[in-house]
């Protein structure tokens, strides 16, 4: 495992060095004209230069090369990245696909990038993309950065290895990684691997306000980690740079490894966060509260309280409520809801809905529990139950209305045209006697 440290909230001010350096990073005012050790500082930004002091993210890299020390740009044409929302027709139905394929063939995280939906323009900074990554052999010399947005990464299966210019970081199953902007990082594997990405433009996740909850509760600021710095000083021929710049990919080449930074400090910074140390909410006196109890981290838009996207789990917990119908309500919603799986059975639709699969119910298109579900949740006793158990489903919830792209409806070929059946036993109880 490579070290790690916690944040201990989003605001605070990080330094770190590669202990094969000490001193490595300059002191202050009294820093040299030349950085230590013949080290190149270099910013990235995070924020504009001038918003706000609490909203101001940059990180101070101190690093062997600058990053401009590379050769232009080209196309690159693998993987199924877009951002056309206009590829096909609106479609208002509830959608529902079945685990999404491996690869057959060899390819790495970068090439198994395919975006299911999504909505808006990094162009203006506001929207979001979904995305289902499936590689199953390491990056090797290749590295990536979006210029877009951030990346919420969503392990479903296979460990990734993710090593950025911070530091490294293991990310595995039921935790997940944010990859803010900018941050040049590589994932290696060593099993066919399989995931979800959500991906934001022009803000960043931060952690909900908790309201009446207090101080304490759901994700805790101690619980999130970001790497320790660890530089590679690595001259080769061919060292691939693969840019996401405004919905397309791009290639470049450089002569040495980008993962050189010998020690940074900032408060702008990639993390990884276990959702097992998520501290759930979920007993109440009757009827049961919103999803949004749940939400791990949320990017705002600019309208107070309204998510561009949030990240929202249904973690095991126990369901304790009075006289109460205790599964997810029926309902309509003025948000899109993404759905995935990342072990277990989801508790409204047992079946169907499975690990490494996803749902999409649109906005103001109803969706519920199945008729399973409805059938068994009015009959059961009502006592304290535990559910979810082995279990880790979650939601990207946007008040964006999301586009689904042709990759999403037809190159997948995962989409389940009979997900409608599971609603079709609702049937009539209605005794007017
Ligand atoms: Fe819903």
């Amino acid at each position: 495992m490579n070290e790690l440290k916690y944040l201990n909230g989003f605001d605070s001010e990080f330094q770190s060095e590669d202990p094969r350096r000490p001193n490595s990073l300059p002191k202050g005012q009294n820093s040299p004209q030349k950085c230590p050790y013949g080290l190149y500082a270099e910013q990235l930004s995070g924020s504009a230069f001038t918003a706000p002091r609490t909203e101001n993210k940059r990180t101070w890299f101190y690093r062997i090369r600058p990053s401009v020390g590379h050769f232009p740009f080209k196309k690159f044409l693998k993987g199924n990245v877009t951002h056309d929302w206009n590829e096909q027709d609106p479609d208002p139905n509830q959608m529902r696909w079945n685990p999404f394929d491996f690869p057959k063939d060899q390819i790495d995280f970068v090439e198994g990038l395919n975006t299911v939906c999504g909505a808006g323009d990094p162009k203006m900074k506001s929207g979001l993309a979904i995305h289902v990554y499936i590689c199953n052999v390491s990056m090797g010399n290749r590295a990536f950065y979006n210029s877009d947005g951030d990346f919420l990464i969503v392990p479903q299966s296979g460990v990734l290895f993710i090593t950025t210019e911070f530091g490294k970081m293991e990310v595995g199953p039921n935790e997940i990684a944010v990859i803010q902007q900018g941050m040049r990082f590589k994932i290696d594997v060593n099993e066919p691997s399989r995931g979800y990405i959500l991906e934001v433009f022009g803000q960043h996740f931060i952690l909900p306000d908790l309201g009446p909850i207090g101080a304490n509760g759901l994700a805790n600021p101690r619980d999130f980690q970001t790497p320790v710095a660890l530089y590679e000083d690595i001259d080769v021929d061919n060292y691939e740079i693969i840019a996401k710049y405004q919905g397309k990919l791009f290639i470049c080449h450089q002569n040495h490894s980008p993962f050189d930074v010998v020690a940074w400090h900032g408060n702008y910074v990639p993390y990884k966060y276990n959702l097992e140390n998520f501290m759930v909410i979920n007993s109440v006196s009757f009827d049961h509260c919103d999803p949004s109890i749940f939400t791990v981290l949320s990017c705002q838009s600019e309208k107070k309280g309204t998510a561009i996207a949030d990240f929202v789990i249904f973690p095991p917990r126990w369901s304790v409520q009075e006289h109460t119908f205790r599964p997810p309500y029926y309902h309509r919603n003025c948000m899109s809801e993404f759905m995935g799986l990342i072990l277990g059975q989801y508790e409204a639709k047992k079946g169907g809905f499975l690990p490494g699969g996803a749902t999409l119910h649109s906005i103001m298109t109803p969706h519920g529990p199945d008729f399973k579900c409805f059938s068994e949740a009015s009959e059961e006793a009502l006592k304290p139950t535990r559910i979810a158990e082995g279990t880790q489903a979650f939601m990207f919830e946007s008040c964006y209305g999301l586009a689904v792209t042709k990759w999403g409806l037809k190159t997948c070929e995962k989409l389940d045209l009979d997900y409608y059946k599971c609603w079709q036993g609702l049937k009539k109880n209605f005794n007017p006697i």
